[in-house]
């Protein structure tokens, strides 16, 4: 391991509301040999970068060019550039990618993230199912995705109670507008969802659960917030109402 990695669990240099999802990567990505990591819709680093400085390459696939600039910039600045390589393309797509690898199918990652990311794709299923081609056997998915439930609440608290009516009835909370609204999950629609690609699920926990909730201003310590995310995180009805879902999965 390089002198200058991070340890994500510390929250030192890593934002609290992801606490939940560093704490279930920990494990794996602390535990000293060096992984292959495919980072699908992984944008400008914010994971890709902190576990090339634990050591691990990472293939990050986006489809935003200005996304893999930056990122390119922020290996470079952060002396990882070289364990860090940008593909464009999509996560529904990765098998016309030059992915590359041992695997004799196109992969052979040890570990896939898929954070925040199948809710903007065409279609969850095809990118999951994709990305369980992209890893060896034995190989895990680190999935988080945003909370149908947490943004229920959301909506409702920051004054908006026919939108927060339309996300519990999974309407669109805008209709007209030209984007398509993203996808929000509830655990069992994410569980389904890993199921049906032909991964086994672990526990499912909750992202966020306090993070988002806390004004700015309120001066709480952000080591004593860390430690309150993570005691929650696994635990209802806490982790219910949490504005994200997270699951690690393995392809058997
Ligand atoms: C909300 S950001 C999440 C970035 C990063 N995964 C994280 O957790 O910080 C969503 C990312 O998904 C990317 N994206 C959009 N459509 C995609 C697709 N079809 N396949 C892969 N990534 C996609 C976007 O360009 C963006 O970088």
């Amino acid at each position: 391991m390089p002198p200058t990695a991070p340890d994500p669990s510390s929250g030192e240099q890593l934002p609290v509301r992801t606490a939940a999802v560093w704490a279930a990567l920990d494990p794996l990505v602390g535990a000293g040999s060096a992984l292959r990591v495919l980072d699908v819709g992984g944008g400008s680093g914010g994971f890709a970068v902190p576990l090339a400085r634990l050591g691990h390459e990472v293939t990050v696939v986006d489809p935003s060019a200005d996304a893999l600039a930056t990122l390119e910039r922020r290996a470079q600045n952060a002396g990882v550039g070289a364990r860090v390589r940008g593909l464009q393309g999509d996560g529904d797509q990765l098998h016309e990618l030059p992915l590359g690898g041992t695997g004799d199918d196109g992969g052979g990652y040890d570990l896939a993230l898929c954070h925040a990311v199948l809710e903007v794709v065409d279609d969850p299923a095809t990118t999951l199912r994709e990305i369980t081609r992209a890893l060896r056997s034995g190989g895990q998915v680190s999935v988080a995705t945003a909370n149908r439930a947490g943004a229920v609440l959301a909506r409702a608290l920051s004054g908006h109670p026919k939108e927060a009516l339309a996300l519990l009835e999974d309407r669109d909370p805008a209709p007209g507008r030209t984007r398509p609204a993203r996808r929000r999950f509830g655990p069992a629609d994410l569980l389904a969802l890993v199921e049906d690609a032909g991964l086994t699920p672990g526990e499912w926990r909750g992202v966020a659960v306090v993070a988002d909730l806390l004004d700015a201003s309120s001066g709480a310590d952000p080591a004593a917030v860390r430690r309150l995310e993570l005691a929650l995180a696994a635990a209802s009805p806490y982790r219910d109402v949490a504005t994200g879902l997270h699951v690690l999965a393995t392809r058997p």
